[in-house]
């Protein structure tokens, strides 16, 4: 690695330094008399750092065709700015030159760029403000996420990506197979002797985990071969699953509620910079929102209770609520920024519309799910109290049509040593939008997979 301090540490100093040495890339080039002075960006924060070179400098002849885009590594003392919007510049004097970028063909000019432009040029995206700031917020969720469930004494596991089970039974998998695609398909042919597919959660994993570790989480890619071209559905996207053995649905409600509160304080402590940008440029209300969200509790509400609200509402909803239905964008949006104003937890589904594995309540109609809902982007988590008892779950995979036989494994767990215990799932991209305010689930992943485009 070349020696180099990060542009993020430099504008931190708090007295002047002698001889640092960046390395990145021309956001902007002016010139002026004698002078030139040349905007640069390593993508260790948000700020540029300004570099001046002047004409009696060895640096000045290596200026020739600098611009916006070139890759270069500069040497000179950081000093005190006598000019206006920035604390700190480089006076330069040696500069590197690594590759220029030709100002015909180099598509992020000094402009604001459409977010659909961007998508187009994804490999590009990372080195615009914007998609730096997303992507830096994203890591730091990550590290805050596997810092959270360190924190309490949970075990970060990892379920396997090729999979035989559903977890969600909604058939929306992609099969994996090695078989040429000319011939007819045969099973028995394939490389596993069965059908293979990308998994849609790491939960029924998780849970043989939790019933011999106690406390675990996954963290990885999820697939889902939804037909839904939607603001918040990928067809690969990343989830978060914490399983806990010797736990009610409550105790899960309560540990949704604390990560995303601790997840949104460390974001608050330690990306102020990029947040101030979607503040200002995405979503005006941001940082106050997430304040808000940091200190508040989860309201909580029962389905049934959660239906007689919209019902008395007096809004004209599309899709009139009512038991047994499930619950639409605008039911989602009615209770999270009208009724609650803040993020909800809405429990006890009918069982018709949840998958098999939840635990069937005593009313015998409902069973105990939850979905936590947040403003604007609905879903952010969803999770259940597992069905723990072995006849009432063999009884709930019949009546889904399938074969019991197919959960072997799974029964097992309520076969030996069966215990109550819950878990969830959160769409890190829905968190990710929830913590930028940005709209669309294509802006938040760096590569987004979605119906009809895996270009990258
Ligand atoms: O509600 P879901 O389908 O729950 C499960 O998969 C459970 N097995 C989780 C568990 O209990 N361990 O998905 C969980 C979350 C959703 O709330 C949503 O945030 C996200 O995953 N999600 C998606 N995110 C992006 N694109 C998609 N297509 C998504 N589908 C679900
Ligand atoms: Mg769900």
């Amino acid at each position: 690695m070349l020696p180099r301090t990060g542009i993020n540490k430099l504008l931190q100093a708090t007295e002047p330094r002698s001889l640092v040495r960046i390395c990145g890339w021309v956001r902007t080039r002016r010139d002026a008399k004698g002078f030139s002075f040349l905007e640069l960006n390593d993508g260790s924060c948000l700020a540029n750092i300004q570099c001046i070179v002047d004409e009696t400098s060895p640096a000045w002849p290596n200026l020739e065709g600098v611009n916006t885009g070139a890759s270069v590594a500069v040497t000179g003392d950081l000093i005190a700015s006598p000019g206006k919007g920035q604390q700190w510049e480089i006076r330069v004097e040696a500069l590197e030159l690594f590759g220029l970028a030709d100002p015909e063909t180099f598509p992020l000019q000094k402009k604001r760029h459409s977010d659909e432009f961007l998508r187009g040029i994804a490999h590009l995206r990372p080195r615009t403000n914007k998609y730096g700031a997303v992507f830096r917020i994203r890591a730091e969720a990550a590290q805050a996420v596997h810092d959270f469930f360190y924190q309490n004494d949970f075990f970060y596991v990892h379920a396997p990506i090729l999979t035989g089970a559903d977890c969600e039974g909604a058939g929306e998998m992609f099969h994996v197979t090695t078989l040429p695609r000319e011939k007819p398909y045969k099973v028995e042919a394939d490389f596993f002797g069965r059908e293979c597919k990308l998994t849609v959660s790491g939960q029924l994993e998780a849970e043989c985990l939790a019933l011999g570790m106690g406390k675990v989480y996954t963290f990885g890619p999820t697939f889902r071969a939804e037909n839904s071209n939607t603001p918040r559905h990928a067809a690969e996207f990343w989830m978060i699953e914490p399983e806990v053995a010797f736990a009610d649905l409550f105790d899960i409600i309560q540990l949704g509620e604390d990560l995303i509160r601790f997840v949104t304080r460390r974001v608050l402590e330690r990306r102020v910079d990029d947040l101030e940008l979607f503040n200002r440029f995405v979503d005006e209300g941001l940082i106050a929102r997430l304040q808000s969200l940091a200190g508040t509790p989860v309201a909580r509400l029962s389905y049934r209770e959660a239906i007689a609200i919209l019902q008395s509402s007096g809004k004209k909803f599309e899709f009139p609520p009512g038991f047994g239905q499930d619950l639409q964008t605008e039911h989602e949006r009615f209770l999270t920024e009208e009724y609650v104003k803040g993020p909800v937890a809405v429990y006890d589904y009918p069982k018709e519309i949840k998958a098999f594995y939840m635990r069937l309540n005593d009313d015998r109609e409902t069973v105990a799910a939850m979905d936590l809902l947040v403003p604007r982007s609905g879903e952010l988590i969803g999770g259940s109290q597992r069905e723990e008892r072995l006849d009432v779950l063999k009884g709930r995979i019949e009546e889904i049509g399938q074969s019991p036989d197919d959960y072997w494994w799974y029964l097992d767990l309520r076969r030996f040593g069966s215990v109550p215990h819950a878990g969830f799932g959160m769409g890190f991209e829905r968190l990710i939008m929830l913590l930028t305010g940005i709209s669309n689930i294509r802006d938040v992943l760096p590569f987004p997979r979605t119906p009809g485009s895996l270009e990258f």
